[in-house]
């Protein structure tokens, strides 16, 4: 007989069909995050769970007597801290997710957040919708509306030079900008081939950009990374792209350095408490906003799926070692 999962969203239908060889599944069909009595009531039975970055996987989930059968947890994001790892870890239960697939998508919309707040794409677009006269409106005469500098003439700081870091690096050299990055790992043959100067201090960085793009995980260390202290540091022109996780900037101190215009600007792809977005953000005009699409394209959807779906197989059927696994030490000694 097939082993028998649960699944808690309905995944591309190349993930599926890998699901419907290998496994006995049920799948949460709603069309928001599954409820966590529903995921317990699932999980029953269940010797492996498929399930997504809004899932909080914690110790009311794991120490249910319905998850005592689970032999492995596959997260469907490369971000996993939604789940309990160490308290997983101390049962020997794998833990997978899914890099690399994302990698190519997340990067263009950090590129893009930079493009689109540093032109003003937003306001420029209402503007130009607004006008009655149906035609687009003259060069603009007010000097606020001008950008100083093109972005070759402007510099980058990375925070975190993992796949994404490194693939936002790449994007932002092709537009001529300088590049800086802090990172916990140093990577220096890696930034000296993508042109990538390493900083060992962030205050540094915060100080000498006029980007700011977060692109680390978020962890007890990174969480809370960036608040009033740090945006103080930053220049009054900068401004904070975040595509990586709400929670790494305080987010109340955010909304008030874009008001008091300590910082120029943010373009935000997660939020602090998503699904929610803070009202008081979504009033500022030096904003822009974006529904955390930063997976969304067909292609990373597709191989975020497979991955999951395949590290499921891997382990729960082929006995393997999944490739992906984020707490290897509980195999490794
Ligand atoms: C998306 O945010 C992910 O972590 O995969
Ligand atoms: C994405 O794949 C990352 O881990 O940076």
């Amino acid at each position: 007989t097939k082993p028998r999962i649960y699944v808690t969203r309905v995944l591309p239908d190349q993930a599926m069909k890998i699901l419907d060889q290998y496994f006995e599944y049920d799948v949460f069909r709603g069309n928001s995050a599954i409820p966590q009595d529903t995921l317990i009531k699932n999980v029953k039975d269940c010797v492996g769970l498929l399930c997504l970055l809004t899932d909080p996987i914690n110790e009311t989930v794991i120490s249910h007597p319905n998850f005592s059968k689970i032999k492995m947890v596959a997260n469907y994001a490369v971000g996993y801290e939604n789940v309990n790892v160490a308290k997983l870890s101390e049962l020997k239960i794998p833990v997978t997710n899914t890099p690399g697939c994302l990698t190519e998508a997340t990067a263009d919309i950090a590129m893009s957040l930079i493009l689109a707040t540093h032109q003003r794409f937003l306001q420029h677009d209402q503007a130009l919708r607004s006008n009655q006269n149906g035609t687009i409106l003259n060069f603009q005469k007010d000097t606020q509306d001008l950008n100083l500098d093109p972005l070759c003439n402007k510099t980058l700081g990375i925070v975190g030079l993992g796949r994404i870091g490194q693939a936002l690096a790449i994007r932002a050299r092709g537009f001529g900008m300088k590049i800086l990055a802090y990172t916990r790992t140093p990577r220096p043959k890696i930034s000296q081939r993508i042109g990538v100067e390493e900083l060992t201090k962030m205050d540094d960085l915060l100080q000498y950009s006029d980007f700011v793009s977060l692109n680390c995980p978020c962890t007890e260390q990174t969480k809370h990374l960036i608040g009033m202290e740090q945006l103080k540091m930053m220049k009054e022109s900068a401004i904070l792209i975040n595509t990586a996780r709400g929670k790494i900037v305080v987010e109340d101190d955010l909304i008030y350095a874009l008001k008091k215009r300590i910082i120029k600007a943010a373009g935000l792809d997660v939020f602090y408490n998503e699904p929610k977005i803070n009202p008081e953000l979504s009033k500022l005009q030096n904003t822009v906003l974006l529904p955390h699409i930063g997976s969304a394209t067909t292609r990373a959807r597709a191989g975020m799926g497979i991955l999951a779906a395949q590290s499921l197989v891997d382990y729960l059927v082929h006995k393997k070692w999944p490739k992906n696994f984020v707490n290897k030490d509980i195999f490794i000694k």
